[in-house]
């Protein structure tokens, strides 16, 4: 490789990357439980603390994408990695896919919330009534977004764990350093 071609992402790119990708993870772990119970019952879906929990780590990572998504568009020159044709092929794609599962699956959430007359609320006491723009919008009440919200979570921990199983073939199989890329260290070698 050239030396003057970065070998790593951007210590920022990183940050957001594992940041994600731990939000991500434990929103998933942390199942919102009772959500549909309470609502049923006319009850404070907030009395559940896991709808709390979950509700902010969702919320965690559409900042950090819109974040990240900022921060895509003037960062310095990620790194080209040497890998088969349809291999680079295949990683854009799955990025591609990840992109849009880390914005579709919170922006999902948020109308199943106006759909159901929910409120927003977030640890520490956060709490939004009606969701601007998108309470009571035909939009929210099109089809029943929870079950879109469930299946593009599940899709997305699908594809994240085999994005992340690749990067681990490529490390420590191909030894191609895939995943040196998004660990801390010097950008040039
Ligand atoms: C990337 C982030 C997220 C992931 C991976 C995720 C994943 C999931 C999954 C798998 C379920 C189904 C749980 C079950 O019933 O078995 C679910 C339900 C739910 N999530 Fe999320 N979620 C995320 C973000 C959010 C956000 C941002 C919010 C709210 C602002 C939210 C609110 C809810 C609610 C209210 C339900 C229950 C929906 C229903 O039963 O109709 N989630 N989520
Ligand atoms: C929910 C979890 C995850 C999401 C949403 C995610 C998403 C992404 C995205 C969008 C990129 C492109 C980065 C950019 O252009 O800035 C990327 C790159 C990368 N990710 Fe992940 N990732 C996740 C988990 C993981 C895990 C668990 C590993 C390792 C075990 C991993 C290893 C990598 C590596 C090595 C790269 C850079 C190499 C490449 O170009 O593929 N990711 N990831």
């Amino acid at each position: 490789m050239n030396p003057s071609t970065p070998r790593r992402y951007d210590w920022l790119s990183q940050f957001f990357h594992w940041a994600t990708a731990l939000a991500v993870v434990a929103a998933y772990v942390v199942e919102p439980h009772g959500f549909k119970r309470l609502l049923r019952q006319g009850l404070d879906p907030a009395a559940s603390s896991s709808v709390l929990w979950h509700e902010s780590l969702g919320i965690l990572v559409l900042v950090l994408t819109l974040l990240r998504l900022l921060w895509l568009a003037v960062r310095p020159a990620p790194p080209q990695l040497e890998m088969a044709g349809w291999t680079q092929r295949a990683a854009r794609l799955t990025h591609l896919a990840l992109w849009g599962l880390v914005l579709l699956t919170p922006l999902a959430a948020l109308l199943t919330l106006a759909g159901k007359d929910a409120p927003l609320t977030l640890l520490g006491g956060l709490r939004l009534q009606e969701l601007p723009w998108i309470a009571h919008s035909a939009l929210s009440r099109l089809l029943d977004w929870g079950d879109v919200h469930e299946v593009l979570g599940n899709t997305l921990l699908l594809v994240a764990g085999a994005h992340a199983a690749a990067a681990l073939y490529h490390q420590f199989v191909l030894g191609d350093g895939v995943l040196t890329a998004m660990l801390p260290g010097r950008r040039r070698g």
